[in-house]
């Protein structure tokens, strides 16, 4: 039986005192196991993602990391629990080059990463080719699909044992976010447990061993990937009113 990372548990969450955003809502991260989250335009998947990071403190319920509550957690802090997140918009720092980037959420945190991170660095070099030869570049210069290497670059070099991911496909070519979905895949493999949400709702439903529905901030459905072939198909496909 996989491990449990995540639970979200009963939360309620907004940005105004007055407006919840989600309602309710419950999922489970396992570790070597994907959960996908998918849903319409604004149904609030990366306020979700953002209330699991700390950037939002729930109004009511909990986020617990290994059976402890880490709601409200200050985002910087994610790292040094095993956390990684890769948001729906760019977390690079634009200016400083690729191998900055990569290297600056180690620093100061030896007693973590120590020794490994020579050797882990090499590695990730090697997994992102076109990251080495541009390792002295701008991560502001790197196109898109470079820039979301780097992002996966910087989050296997943290070796997380849960990461986030928001939209990792959004703006790529149908190749490359193939390459991504591989990155995915891999991570997942590694045994790093993922919260995966993206609009490429099929692709989502195949790689992932169970997925969530949110509609209107609620978690409408839930299952494995035989019910969302199965049963849920019909059901979900009327929700998002999209074949996949
Ligand atoms: N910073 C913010 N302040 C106030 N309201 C916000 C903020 N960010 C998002 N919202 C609102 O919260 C709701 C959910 O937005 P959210 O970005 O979580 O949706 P989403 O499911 O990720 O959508 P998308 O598929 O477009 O990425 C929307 O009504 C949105 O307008
Ligand atoms: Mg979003």
């Amino acid at each position: 039986m996989p491990e449990q990372l995540l639970e979200v548990a009963n939360v309620t969450a907004g940005y105004a005192q007055d407006i919840d955003v989600l309602r309710d809502v419950s999922l489970a991260v396992y570790g070597g196991h994907v959960s996908g989250l998918i849903g319409l335009n604004g149904a609030g998947k990366s306020t979700l993602v953002k209330t699991i990071c700390g950037l939002l403190a729930p109004k009511s319920g909990d986020v617990r990391f290994l059976g402890e509550s880490i709601a409200g957690i200050a985002p910087h802090r994610l790292i040094d629990h095993g956390i990684c997140c890769i948001p729906q918009e760019s977390s690079l720092f634009p200016y400083l080059s690729v191998e900055e980037n990569l290297l600056l959420p180690l620093q100061g945190r030896a007693h973590t990463f120590g020794a490994s991170i020579d050797a882990r660095y090499a590695e990730v070099l090697e997994i992102f080719p076109a990251l080495r030869e541009k390792r002295r570049s701008a991560a502001g210069d790197l196109s898109g699909g470079q820039q979301k290497q780097l992002e996966f670059a910087k989050a296997w070099l943290q070796k997380p044992k849960l990461c986030l991911v928001d939209e990792p496909s959004i703006g790529l070519s149908p190749l490359l976010a193939e390459e991504v979905f591989a990155w995915i895949e891999r991570f997942a493999k590694s045994g790093m447990g993922i919260l995966l949400v993206d609009h490429n709702v099929r692709r989502v439903v195949r790689m992932s061993d169970r997925i969530y529905v949110l509609s209107l901030g609620r978690i409408t459905a839930s299952g494995t990937k035989a019910d969302f072939e199965g049963d849920l198909h019909e059901q979900v496909r009327g929700w998002l009113g999209i074949d996949f």
